[in-house]
């Protein structure tokens, strides 16, 4: 079967053209090669490759930038998305689409349902959301898969950023009143891959939008706490730096961020056989990869 892989170059994208299980054709094509905002360019790359199933990991995620720059945020979130949902539909092949759990308001103190409300607070949120609708609306044959606080081998995330910092901070401060649940970007690839295969083997999934994350929740200050103890242990960092809980007035951004992302991922284990995994796990076998 031949894939399509768009944002083949983000955290998702690498993990994805990495994973990729041999008896797939893969053509993972980076914003260079596919602008997926670019209708023509994406009916003319479809045409030339001729895949059978779209994972589209392409995404515009700079969530504060978004803030003043939603023209650009919606033509990737929204449009884009769209233009991949328009070509799939008339090919008849699907779309894997991934979202955010941006799209919630982040108020809640339960996880999030795949039923509940939308209701996202920032133009990051807001353009994925649009996105969603359009996959939805456009393409029957989808799966949009909500996840949360992604980090990896790859590309920019927390993990990274707190590492780095370790190298010149010896104190630090990090939010301990935002929850949610980290999810590596190869777990989220590995689902994918699930998906895609169990489509080949029976030609069809169960199609829709479903919530997936590692697990358990924690707070971004008990993320950094595991991986400055994790990274101690691989003697990736000689020391830990100590790591104050702060509140998220004291660490203001254009944007705001949920308090609350923790998505309720039943769904996705019920009607596709994902299961979740542990994110310390999930955080150990990505600090081995970078001790090596
Ligand atoms: N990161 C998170 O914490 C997080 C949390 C929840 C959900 N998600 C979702 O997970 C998915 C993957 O995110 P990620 O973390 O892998 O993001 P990422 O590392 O920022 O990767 C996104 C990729 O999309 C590419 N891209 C941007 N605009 C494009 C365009 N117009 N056409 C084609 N490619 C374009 C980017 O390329 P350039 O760098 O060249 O622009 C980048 O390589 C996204 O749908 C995101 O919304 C992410």
């Amino acid at each position: 079967m031949r894939v399509l892989i768009t944002g083949a170059q983000g955290q998702v994208g690498q993990e994805l053209t990495r994973l990729a299980p041999a008896d797939f054709s893969v053509i993972g094509l980076g914003s260079n090669e596919l602008d997926i905002s670019n209708p023509e360019q994406v009916v003319s790359r479809i045409g030339e490759f001729k895949p059978q199933l779209i994972i589209n990991a392409a995404a515009y995620t700079a969530v504060d930038k978004a803030e003043t720059d939603s023209e650009r945020a919606y033509a990737v979130n929204a449009k884009g998305a769209e233009n991949l949902a328009a070509s799939a539909a008339t090919l008849g092949i699907p779309l894997l689409h991934i979202s955010t759990d941006y799209v919630f308001s982040g108020d809640a103190c339960t996880p999030y349902k795949e039923t509940d409300p939308t209701g996202p607070t920032g133009v990051y949120g807001a353009s994925k959301l649009a996105g969603e609708l359009a996959v939805a609306k456009v393409c029957t044959q989808h799966v949009i898969m909500r996840t949360s606080w992604v980090f990896g081998a790859q590309g920019n995330n927390f993990v990274k950023t707190m590492l780095r910092l370790a190298q010149t901070r010896d104190v630090l401060g990090v939010v301990a009143d935002q929850h949610g649940c980290p999810t590596s970007a190869a777990s989220i690839a590995k689902a994918l891959w699930s998906l895609a295969s169990h489509y080949r083997n029976n030609g069809k999934l169960n199609w829709g939008t479903y919530h997936f994350s590692n697990m358990p929740a924690t707070t971004w200050h008990g993320f950094a706490e595991e991986i400055f103890s994790q990274a101690v242990a691989l003697k990736i960092l000689t020391k830990s730096p100590q790591v104050n809980p702060i509140n998220t007035q004291d660490y203001p951004t254009p944007a705001r961020r949920p308090s609350w992302s923790v998505m309720d991922c039943c769904l996705i284990e019920e009607k596709l056989s994902i299961t979740q995994s542990d994110w310390q796990d999930e955080l150990r076998e990505m600090l081995k990869g970078m001790a090596i």
